[in-house]
C-alpha cells in the first residue's frame, strides 16, 4: 500500500531531467561541486518528497505500461532500441531510475522479465499503485543506487533506462561499470539523458530557451540547496564525448545515438521541452550499447 507519510512541497521550476516537477521551495539554483554522497543524499531526498507531484503530472503522458523514451514521445514500441519486440519474451530486463516501472510494465505485458530498480522508495511505491490499480502482479522492486547495483554478474539479458539515474550520478563512468557487470556478454545497456547541447541553454520552453547562455563545455553540477548551503537536487553534465568514453572504457560498443525529433502534432510540453525548442535543437540523447566481450 502507498502510505502518504511524505508532504507535497512540490513547485513547478525545476531543471532539466526532472522539468516541470519541482524545486523545493526555497531552494537555489547554483553550479558547484557535488559528490557522489552529497548527490545520491539530496536526489533521494527530492524524488521521495516530489514522487507524488511528478507521477500526477507526468503520469497521463507516461501511461501506466507504455514504454517512451522521452519527452519527444517516441517509444519502444516503435523504436525497437533494446531490439525486436518478438524477442523479448523470457528476456531478463533491468530497468534503472525506473519511477513508477512503467517501462517495465510494458516489457512484462511482452513477456519480458523485469526488474524495476530506483533509489525512491515513494517513486517504487508508485509502480505498486498502478499494479494494484490495474490488478497485475507487482513489478518486481529494488531500491538502490544505480551506481551500486546489488546484483550478481551477468544476472541480465537487457539494462535500460529513460531518463532514470543516468543525469543524477555523479560518478557515471562508475555506473556505466556497473551496468556493464551486471548485462551478460552480448547484452544491451540502451538509456536516455536530457541531450547534453542542452546544458547550454536556459531550461524554458520558451524563446528564451534558444539562446546559449552558458558553455556547454562546463561539468559544473547543477545543485539547488537550502540556505544552509546542503543539496536538496543535483544533476551531472557530460558532453556527448564524455559519455562516450565512459562507455567504451567500461566495455560497451556504441551501436547507436539516437536524437529523437520533436513529433508533427505534439502539442505537450514537459518543462524545458516543447514544440518551440524541439524545433531547433535536441532535447533528448539516447544512447544504445552492446556489451561486446562475447
Ligand atoms: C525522470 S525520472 C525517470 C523515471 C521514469 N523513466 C519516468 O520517466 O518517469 C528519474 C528517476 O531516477 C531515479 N534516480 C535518480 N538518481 C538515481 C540513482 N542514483 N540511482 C537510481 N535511481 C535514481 C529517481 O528517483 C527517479 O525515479
Amino acid at each position: 500500500m502507498i502510505d502518504d507519510t511524505f508532504a507535497d512541497d512540490a513547485h513547478h521550476t525545476a531543471h532539466h531531467a526532472a522539468a516541470g516537477s519541482g524545486a523545493d521551495d526555497d531552494a537555489e539554483a547554483v553550479r558547484r561541486d557535488s559528490d557522489g554522497v552529497e548527490s545520491s543524499r539530496a536526489n533521494r531526498g527530492w524524488w521521495d518528497r516530489n514522487a507524488d507531484e511528478y507521477q500526477v503530472e507526468h503520469g497521463g503522458f507516461l501511461g501506466d505500461a507504455r514504454f517512451t523514451w522521452c519527452p519527444e514521445g517516441l517509444d519502444e514500441a516503435d523504436a525497437h532500441l533494446l531490439g525486436d519486440p518478438a524477442q523479448l519474451s523470457g528476456r531478463r530486463v533491468l530497468e534503472i531510475g525506473a519511477g513508477a516501472a512503467q517501462c517495465s510494465r510494458w516489457l512484462a505485458a511482452r513477456g519480458a522479465l523485469p526488474v524495476a530498480l530506483d533509489l525512491s522508495f515513494r517513486q517504487l511505491q508508485h509502480s505498486l499503485r498502478i499494479d494494484e490499480q490495474l490488478g497485475l502482479p507487482p513489478v518486481p522492486l529494488v531500491q538502490a543506487d544505480a551506481s551500486v547495483l546489488p546484483f550478481a554478474d551477468g544476472s541480465f539479458d537487457l539494462a535500460c533506462s529513460a531518463y532514470g539515474a543516468v543525469p543524477f550520478a555523479a560518478d557515471t563512468a562508475q555506473l556505466m561499470r556497473e551496468v556493464h557487470r551486471v548485462v551478460r556478454p552480448g547484452g544491451r545497456w540502451v538509456f536516455s539523458v536530457t541531450h547534453p547541447i542542452r546544458w547550454a541553454f536556459p531550461d524554458e520552453p520558451g524563446p528564451e530557451g534558444l539562446t546559449a547562455v552558458s558553455s556547454y563545455f562546463d561539468r559544473t553540477p547543477y545543485v539547488e540547496q537550502d540556505e544552509d548551503g546542503n543539496a536538496v537536487y543535483v544533476e551531472h553534465h557530460r558532453t556527448l564525448g564524455d559519455r562516450v568514453r565512459e562507455l567504451t572504457a567500461a566495455g560497451f560498443r556504441l551501436v547507436d545515438l539516437v536524437e529523437p525529433e520533436w513529433p508533427e502534432g505534439l502539442t505537450s510540453e514537459w518543462g524545458g521541452w516543447s514544440p518551440l525548442r524541439g524545433r531547433h535543437i535536441p532535447g533528448t540523447a539516447i544512447f544504445v550499447c552492446v556489451r561486446d566481450d562475447a
